[in-house]
């Protein structure tokens, strides 16, 4: 009852069902009590149709006045103890909100065994637990599957393998908690007008090379070393406190092929994992690192 607009109109429908409970109650006690005085008078004008037919004028069975009545102090009751009366919520409180509440706390009191248990096992032990486990997929289905596929592979080009050797932010059960609960976002400048074409083209070609013999003269080296070192590592292994990715490997968030490559430097990459703190609870934070870390 809460969401009726305005005072002012919870006001009226108490005024009108109040009124209009009165009327019947008023209207019942005239026709079965009142009119017992003139009933006499009434008898002896008594309107005679085709000679025989009376119009006759007996009040109804009084176990229709009882029934009345009883209708009467029921509604009354019932607009005592339950919301009905504009939003006086009633003597009971009752609401389909404080239901649902209810039904939560108790879900709460079953459950918090289990999760105490939970929350002070280990992560190893979670692992092995085959239906905690099962527990942990179907939260990841459904907060994190959208992005990052249901088989947690990823999506190419755009959300990142969560089951493969690389790790932007870091593999550990401590950064991927972070990364669920805080979010993580990267920032890869565009660097299309800080070195030109050119070098986006030689720079591009090196860390293509990079983990295979890529020769030390190559003209990318000095570009890379000049403008991307500082974030990528000096030998392009990556920087987990910044997200920055390893370019030696064969894994690639945003694509493989050289253009794909050219198109990451050029333009920049600002990849947002979104925070998870406060959507999801502890226990079930420990059971999504449990699945992930390894
Ligand atoms: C809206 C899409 C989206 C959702 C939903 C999402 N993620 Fe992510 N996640 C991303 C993106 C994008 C990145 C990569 C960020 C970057 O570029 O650094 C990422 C990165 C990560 C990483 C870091 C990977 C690494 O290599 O270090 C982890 C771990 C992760 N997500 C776990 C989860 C979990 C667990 C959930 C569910 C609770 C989830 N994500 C839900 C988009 C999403
Ligand atoms: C300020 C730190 C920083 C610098 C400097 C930087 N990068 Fe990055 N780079 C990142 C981050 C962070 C990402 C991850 C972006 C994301 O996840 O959305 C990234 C991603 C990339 C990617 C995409 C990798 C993939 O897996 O798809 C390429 C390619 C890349 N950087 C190349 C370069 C090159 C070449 C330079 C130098 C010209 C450079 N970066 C300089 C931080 C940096």
């Amino acid at each position: 009852m809460a969401d009726l607009p305005t005072g002012f109109w919870s006001g009226w429908i108490i005024v009108i069902t109040t009124v209009s409970l009165g009327f019947l109650l008023w209207l019942a006690i005239s026709v079965y009590f009142s009119s017992d005085a003139d009933k006499q008078s009434e008898a002896q004008t008594e309107t005679v149709w085709d000679s025989d037919l009376r119009e006759g004028s007996n009040a109804p069975p009084m176990w229709w006045f009882w029934m009345l009545l009883a209708t009467l102090v029921f509604s009354l009751v019932y607009l005592m103890l339950f919301p009905g009366l504009g939003s006086y919520p009633g003597l009971l409180n009752w609401s389909q909100g404080s239901r649902v509440a209810a039904s939560y706390e108790s879900f709460e009191e079953r459950f918090a065994d289990v999760r105490a248990e939970i929350a002070s096992t280990s992560l190893a032990a979670i692992q092995n637990d085959v239906d905690l486990m099962q527990v942990a997929e179907r939260i990841f289905r459904r907060e994190c599957a959208a992005c990052h596929g249901p088989d947690a592979r990823g999506q190419a080009s755009l959300f990142p393998n969560l089951v493969d050797v690389e790790w932007q932010w870091g593999s550990s059960a401590e950064q991927i908690e972070q990364t669920i609960r805080g979010g993580r976002s990267a920032n890869m400048l565009a660097w299309q007008a800080i070195i030109g074409d050119e070098n986006v083209d030689q720079v591009a070609d090196y860390i293509m090379q990079l983990g295979d013999s890529v020769s030390e003269s190559h003209p990318g080296k000095q570009v890379f070393d000049q403008n991307c070192s500082a974030c990528h590592g000096v030998d392009g292994t990556g920087n987990i406190l910044l997200g920055a990715p390893s370019l030696v490997d064969d894994i690639w968030l945003y694509g493989s092929d050289l253009k794909t490559v050219k198109a990451s430097i050029a333009s920049g990459r600002n990849g947002i994992m979104p925070a998870f703190g406060e959507r999801l609870d502890d226990v079930q934070v420990k059971l999504l690192v449990a699945m992930l870390a390894r």
